[in-house]
C-alpha cells in the first residue's frame, strides 16, 4: 500500500489522504479493543489473557503498510489527535516490533517484546482516571500514586501464564541504569534486558507526544534529550534505538533552527540528533554547525 506524505506530496497534508484517515481509524480502533480486553481481564481475573488477540492487532497495524518507516511516521499523526495511554501502549508496541527486527531477534522474541511494550503501562488501570487525565502539575501524593503503577501492572500480569520478561517489562520500566528510576532504584545489571528496551521507547514515544502544557518535542530534540541522559540508558540499546528511529526520517522535509527548509538524505551515525541534509542543493552535516539543529519535521 502506498501512503501519501507530505514531504512526499506537496499537494496537502498526508493527514488529509484516504489512507491516513484510514489508517488512524484503524489505530483508535485497536487501541479501544486494547483498552476494553484490558478492563475485562481486570474485572475477571479468573480468565487468561488472550495474547494472541492483541499481537494479533497489533501485527495487523503493522502490516497495513508494507513499509515501517511510512506506517511509523503515520502514527506520529495519529498521535497528535489522540494521546490517551493506549495510543503510547500501540506506539511503544510498534516500536519495540522494529527494535526486535534490528536486534535481528527470533520471532518469538519479537512477539514478546511487542507485548512487553504493549501491556508495559497496564497499572495505569489501577490508578484513578482523575489522576492519569489532570491537566495541571501533580500534588506530591498524587506523584507517588502514579509511580506505584509498575508494581501494580506486575501484579496483575503474574496472574497470567505469560513469559516473565513481559511482567519484568512492566515492573521495571522506569527503572534507570544509573539507579536514579523507580520503583526500586535498580541499577543497569539489575534491570531486565526487555524492560531497558521498553523503557527507551516509553521515553521517546512520551517525549514526542503533545502534553496540555507543551508541544510535542521533535524526534531529534529527543535524541539530544536523551543524549544528555546517557548514564540513565543501555548505551548499547540506545544507539541502535537512534539510528533505527532515526531512518525511518530520511527523505523527510524538516525545518531548521533558522527557520528554513531542509531534506534529511542521511543518518549521523556520530551524533543522531544531527542527521545530514541538504540545503539549497547542498549536503551538510549538522553536527558541523553548533548554530543549527532540526526544530520540526514537516
Ligand atoms: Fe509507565
Amino acid at each position: 500500500m502506498e501512503w501519501k506524505f507530505l514531504a512526499e506530496n506537496k499537494a496537502g497534508p498526508a493527514r488529509k489522504s484516504k489512507d491516513y484517515r484510514l489508517f488512524s481509524e484503524r489505530v483508535i480502533q485497536s487501541a479501544q479493543l486494547l483498552e476494553k480486553s484490558l478492563s475485562e481481564y481486570i474485572v475477571r481475573e479468573d480468565e487468561d489473557l488472550n495474547t494472541n488477540k492483541l499481537l494479533k492487532e497489533t501485527r495487523e497495524i503493522i502490516a497495513l503498510s508494507d513499509d515501517p518507516t511510512h506506517t511509523f511516521r503515520i502514527l506520529r499523526r495519529v498521535r497528535r489527535y489522540d494521546d490517551l495511554t493506549y495510543i503510547h501502549s500501540l506506539n511503544v508496541a510498534i516500536l519495540c516490533h522494529e527494535f526486535a527486527k534490528w536486534m535481528h531477534m527470533t520471532e518469538e522474541e519479537q512477539d514478546i517484546l511487542t507485548l512487553a511494550g504493549l501491556l508495559h503501562d497496564v497499572g495505569k488501570m489501577g490508578v484513578p482516571g482523575k489522576i492519569i487525565k489532570k491537566a495541571g502539575s501533580l500534588t506530591e501524593e498524587e506523584y507517588s500514586v502514579i509511580r506505584q503503577h509498575p508494581q501494580k501492572g506486575y501484579d496483575f500480569l503474574k496472574k497470567h501464564p505469560l513469559d516473565e520478561r513481559i511482567m519484568n517489562a512492566a515492573l521495571m520500566h522506569h527503572e534507570r541504569c544509573d539507579g536514579s528510576g523507580y520503583p526500586n532504584g535498580l541499577k543497569a545489571d539489575e534491570i531486565d534486558d526487555f524492560a531497558k528496551i521498553v523503557g527507551i521507547a516509553d521515553c521517546y514515544d512520551a517525549l514526542t507526544s503533545a502534553r496540555v502544557y507543551r508541544e510535542p518535542h521533535c524526534p531529534f530534540e529527543v535524541f539530544r534529550m536523551l543524549q544528555e541522559e546517557h548514564e540513565k540508558f543501555d548505551p548499547n540499546y540506545m544507539a541502535i534505538f537512534m539510528e533505527g528511529v532515526a531512518t525511518f526520517y530520511i527523505g523527510c522535509e524538516v525545518v531548521l533552527s533558522d527557520n528554513k527548509r531542509a531534506l534529511i538524505v542521511d543518518t549521523n551515525p556520530m551524533d543522531q540528533s544531527n542527521p545530514i541534509v541538504k540545503i539549497n542543493g547542498l549536503i551538510v552535516n549538522l553536527a558541523m554547525v553548533q548554530e543549527l539543529d532540526v526544530k520540526e519535521i514537516c
